[in-house]
């Protein structure tokens, strides 16, 4: 008798810690997920890519096992001081991951599951490439930074569309509902994210083959990737900064980004769905002249676009070490290495970025409206409807709460993160979220 109570005590004491075990390390608030993970990660894969392939394999078994870290704070998941109006849908929190790490669309549950409103997938091109021979990514962790030459790595549009209808088709089957029910806002979902208060954003680019001079063969890429994509997206992005892509940065003169994102714009009015998917074009922070970023801003209001995501990794060097940093000979040559840089050095850059192009797009928004209304007041039509303001999403060297506030008191809507993931592991969406609370409240 006295053994059976022992036995039964022993399996109790052994379910009970490993249910405890369970809890601690699927809470995103874990701190082996910001202290181990991320540096183990680093010693047991010497090149960041594997490290990446490592860290979304896993994510994507263990979500499929159930065993996930996720926001498990009740206090975060749907804090109403957090929540932010974007494209006439309250989001749950400001915060984005932006595009590159998930970039087949193979974990996108799995990432909002760490508690942004935002997650971007792709970028993903027409037709499958493979993208820059490897090695291809660089860490410099003296700096938390990194150096990227993926050069758009993808399994192509169709590839990335039977995934996300895969998924669809398994939520629209668990809610009893149809795909063309759901995507029709029947289950209370926004149709791409499939969950209240959170937007998929669908990135899609050029194939590298496609003529960098036919801005007509160049619309015809994204135009295919639309309509492979759009379905699936709350928002599709196109992608016109990725440093790694040749002549695709040039596609931001103002006459090929009119033309192309016209045709994005076209296209996507035309998905077969009730609501139709948002229009936002991702910009270069290399691209930072006045000239440049005004004929951007005329583009994106001549075409009709809804917004710019503003940001994306760097060619340049300058003033990414701080004072007083002393990198070892392989970060410096990583850093050297040939490739956009992202990481927090990029913060004051992005700062500045978006603060001048909340004013350049307020300025055209209004200066269109008023055209509008004149036309309107000489034909004797009814007054023009207000357009309405050109949304903003920025990334680059975002690592913190206060960061992500001092970003959207610029006029941006959602703050976007990356690198600072990377580096700060699977709860650093969290952290984010639990420093702009305190910052919000401390006031
Ligand atoms: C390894 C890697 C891959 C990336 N891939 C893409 C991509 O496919 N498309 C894109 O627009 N941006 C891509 N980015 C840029 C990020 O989305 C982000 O805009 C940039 O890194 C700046 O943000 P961060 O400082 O938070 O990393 C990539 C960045 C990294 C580091």
């Amino acid at each position: 008798m006295a053994a059976r109570a022992k036995t039964i005590l022993f399996g109790s004491a052994i379910a009970g810690s490993l249910y405890l075990a369970y809890l601690y390390a699927t809470d995103t608030r874990a701190s082996v997920h910001r202290w181990l993970v991320p540096p183990l990660l680093r010693a047991i894969f010497p090149d960041a890519e594997d490290a990446h392939h490592a860290g979304t394999t896993a994510l994507k078994t263990l979500y499929d096992l159930g065993l996930h870290p996720r926001e498990r704070d009740p206090t975060l998941v749907s804090d109403p001081s957090l929540a932010v109006e974007v494209f006439g849908t309250t989001l749950s929190n400001p915060i984005g991951i932006s595009a590159g790490l998930d970039k087949h669309a193979e974990i996108p549950d799995a990432l909002f599951a760490l508690g942004p409103a935002v997650v971007e997938v792709g970028g993903c091109t027409p037709f499958p490439q493979e993208g820059n021979p490897r090695p291809r990514v660089f860490r410099v962790v003296g700096l938390d930074g990194m150096v990227n030459r993926y050069g758009l790595n993808s399994e192509g549009a169709d590839a990335m569309a039977r995934r996300l209808r895969e998924r669809l088709r398994i939520f629209a089957r668990a809610v009893g509902l149809s795909e063309s029910e759901v995507l029709d806002g029947q289950a209370g979902v926004n149709p791409g994210s499939l969950a209240p208060g959170k937007l998929l954003a669908v990135q899609i680019a050029k194939n590298k083959r496609t003529d960098e001079r036919d801005v007509y063969a160049i619309a015809a890429d994204y135009v295919y990737c639309v309509r492979a994509l759009a379905r699936y997206a709350d928002v599709l992005v196109v992608n016109v900064s990725s440093p790694n892509t040749p002549g695709l940065r040039d596609l931001q003169a103002v006459e090929p980004l009119t033309t192309l994102l016209t045709a994005v714009v076209d296209e996507a009015r035309k998905t077969d769905r009730n609501t139709k998917p948002r229009v936002m074009v991702k910009v270069s922070p290399d691209e930072d002249e006045d000239t440049q970023m005004e004929g951007i801003v005329q583009a994106v209001c001549a075409s009709g676009v809804d917004g710019v995501i503003v940001g994306n990794t760097t060619r340049r060097r300058t003033g990414v070490i701080p004072d007083g940093v002393k990198l070892t000979s392989r970060e410096q040559q990583a850093l050297m290495e040939e490739g956009g840089y992202s990481g927090p050095a990029m913060f004051d850059r992005t700062l500045d970025l978006v603060g001048r192009y909340r004013k350049m797009l307020d300025a055209q928004t209004l200066h269109s409206a008023g055209e509008a209304d004149e036309t309107a007041a000489t034909s004797g039509e009814e007054r023009a409807r207000d357009p309405e303001q050109k949304v903003i999403f920025a990334t680059g060297g975002i690592t913190n709460g206060e960061q992500a506030l001092r970003i959207l008191n610029a006029g941006a809507s959602i703050a976007m993160v990356y690198t600072g993931l990377t580096y700060g592991g699977s709860g650093t969406i969290t952290r984010m979220k639990g420093e702009m609370k305190k910052a919000q409240t401390d006031v």
